[in-house]
């Protein structure tokens, strides 16, 4: 990647002459299913600029309780848009159509504060990595379509999701207003992610680009990354997959608190309520192990995080050290 990046050909990104900005947009846009894709510097911004797109000051956005829109991105949906926000409650981060048609009451009067986007996660950030089956998805867009809103995929890990399911990416995204992806999570990219969906709502998006600060110059020293990410990064994503899977089995044989159903791509989330230790004693001793785990939106809940820098040796040092750092190891 260090390589691709150094011989990138490059331009004026802001004056759309970046070469390598405009493939890596054209990839993006096939791949996710959709017609064209902008080039941006985190999937905040293109989650924020997609919600800016498809709703007015005022309106309201409905999105799992969650959801990286809702708590992580710093009320950047009011800040930016304008938008109230109503969080739903998730399973695993997925809602139903019910819940939608429940949320989006018939009007009574012109002026009613009206509900204007859904935005949807996969893979589903606070619930450690869960997967949307495609059926589901589409479902809930249905439900969103019949009652009038527009519907945004923060498809930040969606090549993650795509190989868990063993779906191409715009089997899960093609049919969304909006979808965002992100280059610097499971791809390994040092930064950039892209907001796709039909050409006329990206050259909308494009002015949002440049008055959220986004646009860029020689911008092709990342795209170039991304390209280098889409060609070598994203069939070994199953590596991770089954790396966490190993880390969770372990665990859980070791008598750490994992619940196996639940570790669908590349996260372990371990919950320390049973074994009465508090995250910060917990991330501490881990930490002192050798072992990088972080914490999650959940108090007494911390998770792993297995990527492109971890190999099997790896996996087979945490699997012993963790159980012993957080002092369940029973004897075999
Ligand atoms: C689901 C989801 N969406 C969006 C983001 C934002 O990504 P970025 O750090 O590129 O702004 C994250 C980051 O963790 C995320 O998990």
């Amino acid at each position: 990647m260090r390589a691709a990046i150094a011989a990138a050909e490059v331009g004026d990104e802001q004056r759309r002459e970046d070469p390598s900005v405009a493939e890596l947009q054209r990839r993006v846009a096939a791949l996710l299913g959709q017609e064209a894709a902008l080039f941006l510097p985190t999937a905040t911004m293109a989650n924020q600029i997609a919600l800016k797109l498809h709703s007015r000051p005022g309106d309201v956005l409905l999105a799992e309780e969650t959801s990286h829109v809702l708590i992580y991105e710093y009320g950047g949906a009011a800040a930016h848009a304008g938008l109230i926000t109503v969080g739903l409650r998730g399973d695993g981060g997925r809602l139903t159509g019910e819940q939608i048609r429940d949320a989006v009451p018939s009007r009574t009067k012109v002026a009613d504060q009206a509900p204007a986007i859904l935005s949807l996660e996969t893979t589903h950030n606070s619930t450690g990595g869960r997967v949307w089956p495609v059926a589901e998805l589409e479902a809930v867009v249905d439900a969103a379509r019949d009652a009038g809103l527009a519907v945004h995929l923060d498809g930040a890990r969606i090549m993650n999701a795509a190989v868990a399911l063993g779906v191409p990416p715009a089997a899960i995204a093609g049919r969304f207003d909006t979808v965002t992806i992100c280059l610097s999570k499971g791809l390994g990219c040092p930064l950039g992610a892209l907001l796709a969906g039909p050409a006329a709502t990206i050259e909308r998006a494009w002015r949002e680009k440049h008055l959220f600060g986004g646009a860029m110059r020689q911008a092709g020293i990342v795209a170039a990354a991304g390209i280098y990410a889409l060609d070598h990064h994203v069939e070994r994503l199953a590596d991770d997959h089954a790396r966490a899977r190993r880390l969770a089995e372990a665990w859980h044989a070791a008598g750490v608190p994992v619940d196996l159903a639940r570790v669908e791509s590349n996260f372990v989330q371990v919950d320390l309520a049973p074994l009465g230790l508090t995250r910060d004693d917990a991330l501490a001793r881990l930490r002192a192990a050798g072992v990088g785990l972080s914490s999650t939106i959940h108090p007494t809940v911390i998770r792993a995080v297995t990527h492109l820098d971890l190999d099997d040796d790896h996996i087979a040092q945490a699997c012993e050290l963790v159980p012993t750092a957080l002092g369940v190891a029973v004897a075999a």
